[in-house]
């Protein structure tokens, strides 16, 4: 059976991650969120005290990113659970802290190489939502539908505010959106896997759309790729 694999790349904050998991559902596809995986490799070579000596200590690293002990678990009403050497760390790895961890990592070539076959592992029938940065343009160049979100910062800043203020939490949108200009830019600037649109990309921004209105656009651009 032939295995569909869709690609959606963009920035943090795009709300990317949100509608991945419901473009997966809808189509009874699996999910990747390669974040996760990035995520994961920095909190584990963080807690192995070889995020500071990643220069020097490149052959373990790289060991440590093949052969990286994890686990998605689907649960129907509570999203996927993700386990690193069998112990729960599906909330540590969204922290700010391992989000750090998580940039350094993302941005050593040999690190991105090893971590490649993890990803392509994912792609199993009757398909795949793959969510990241490079997927359409490094990690499933084959990919029959390739979508690129994307939002102005402005707007973006303004959604995690409100999500911050929903938890309770105090946050002031200059700091916020200075931050998430300061992502863009090493994102996009990094000189292995920069996040760009892949030349064949569907390209939507989601500044002044709501979840719902960016869901529909994705879903009839993929109908009509699969027709
Ligand atoms: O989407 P996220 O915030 O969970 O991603 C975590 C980090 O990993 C972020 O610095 C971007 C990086 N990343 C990447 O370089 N390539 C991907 N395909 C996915 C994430």
């Amino acid at each position: 059976m032939h295995i569909h694999v869709i690609t959606i790349d963009g920035p943090s904050g795009s709300g990317k991650g949100t509608l991945a998991a419901k473009v997966a559902q809808h189509y009874g596809y699996h999910l990747l969120d390669s974040g996760a995986l990035y995520r994961l490799l920095g909190l584990s070579l963080r807690n192995k005290n070889l995020l500071n000596q990643l220069d020097e200590k490149m052959t373990d690293c790289v060991e440590i990113a093949r052969q990286l002990d994890i686990q998605f678990i689907a649960n129907p009403n509570e999203g996927i659970q993700i386990l690193l050497e069998g112990q729960d760390v599906t909330l540590v790895i969204r922290s700010e802290e391992i989000g750090a961890c998580a940039s350094k990592v993302a941005a050593i070539p040999e690190l991105r190489t090893a971590l490649l076959q993890r990803q392509h592992d994912f792609a199993q029938a009757p398909g795949l939502i793959a969510d990241g940065r490079d997927m359409g343009t490094v990690v499933f160049k084959e990919a029959i539908a390739k979508i690129y979100l994307t939002a102005s910062a402005q707007s973006r800043a303004e959604r995690r505010v409100k999500q911050l203020q929903a938890m309770g939490l105090d946050a002031k949108i200059d700091a916020i959106l200075a931050n998430i200009e300061d992502r863009d830019r090493r994102d996009m600037e990094r000189s292995v896997a920069p996040l760009k649109p892949a030349e064949d990309a569907f390209l939507i921004d989601s500044s002044l759309l709501n979840i719902e209105q960016v869901f529909e656009m994705m879903i009839q651009y993929i109908d009509s790729k699969l027709a």
